[in-house]
């Protein structure tokens, strides 16, 4: 079973119905190309081949270091080695995008109850890093905000780092535009590319803001992932490595469709083996420096 929900034929049909129009714009008033996202192979700096390294992403930051989701553990992974920073995005009581993988503050903070119960001002008055260890206490819970400005100070120093931004659960319209005017006025749109297990989700990214790169992340594989990817103009699959070994072929097929297949969480020897061999084009980690390490011994000639 896929855990993302399943394509809706009347978003298909519309997809196909806009894009018809755009191309009769372009073609028939002269108006060039219809803006879209860059393509998979732009975003990870080429679609890999089997034995080819995948770049890295620090899940939630990270988090072998400093507590996840925390300004130290997303900074560590902006200043390592690795291309990108994944993290996870929620929404305070009063409309603000805070970083939190849980829907409830018990495991990661000292507060208790659900995030979008309180608001900003309150969450940030949590301690988010003493669970983790005494060098952490007074931690915050950081914003979106702070991640995309520190994403934006990178790269204007010459390094720049890529973000996979995970909308958690469901996102309406209005909650999505949130985000994407956040990105905009960070001016770090070339940077990020906002994922969801939520196909609705996903749509509604698309419908606010269709320049943006969108992943859908899913624990299974559909019959035709290269059809499920396209019906919602995601730029990639992420996906587990039980998945992929169900279905030896995908690599294969979204590349050859120019679509990129990213695995999620791999954190041992014999998984990012496994992945090298595949093909992937990036490998979410909760061990960054380890797989960067390791990947350089794997490759190298
Ligand atoms: O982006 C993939 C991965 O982060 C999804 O799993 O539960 O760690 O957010 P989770
Ligand atoms: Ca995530």
């Amino acid at each position: 079973m896929v855990t993302a929900q399943r394509p809706n034929l009347r978003t298909a049909r519309r997809a196909v119905l806009v894009s018809a129009l755009l191309v009769g714009l372009a073609g028939g008033m002269g108006l060039g190309q219809a803006a879209g996202p860059v393509a998979a192979s732009g975003l990870f700096g080429g679609l890999r081949e089997p034995g080819q390294a995948g770049f890295i992403a620090g899940h939630r930051g990270d988090r072998s270091v400093a507590p996840e989701n925390t300004m130290p553990a997303l900074q560590a992974a902006l200043d390592g080695p690795m291309g990108f920073v994944e993290t996870d995005i929620q929404l305070s009581k009063d409309g603000v995008p805070v970083l939190m993988h849980d829907a409830f503050l018990d495991r990661t903070t000292n507060g208790t109850g659900r995030v979008s119960d309180f608001t900003v001002k309150q969450l940030q008055k949590l301690d988010a890093g003493a669970w983790f260890s005494p060098e952490f206490v007074r931690t915050r819970i950081p914003t979106l905000e702070t991640l995309l400005v520190a994403l934006k100070a990178k790269s204007d120093s010459g390094e720049p780092k890529k973000a996979l931004l995970e909308l958690k659960g469901f996102w309406t319209t209005d909650e999505v535009r949130i985000v994407t005017d956040l990105i905009g006025v960070a001016g770090v749109g070339s940077l990020v590319i906002l994922s969801s297990f939520d196909t609705s989700t996903i749509d509604h990214v698309t419908q606010v803001d269709s320049s943006l790169p969108v992943a859908i992340i899913t624990s299974s594989l559909p019959r035709d992932p290269v059809a499920f990817a396209r019906l919602y103009g995601a730029v990639a699959l992420i996906t587990n490595q039980s998945a992929v070994e169900q279905d030896q072929w995908v690599v294969d097929r979204m590349h050859r469709a120019g679509l990129g297949l990213v695995l999620y969480t791999l954190n041992s020897k014999a998984a990012w083996k496994s992945a090298l061999a595949l093909g992937v084009d990036g490998i979410i980690t909760d061990r960054p420096n380890r797989l960067d390490h390791w990947l350089g011994s794997a490759t190298e000639k």
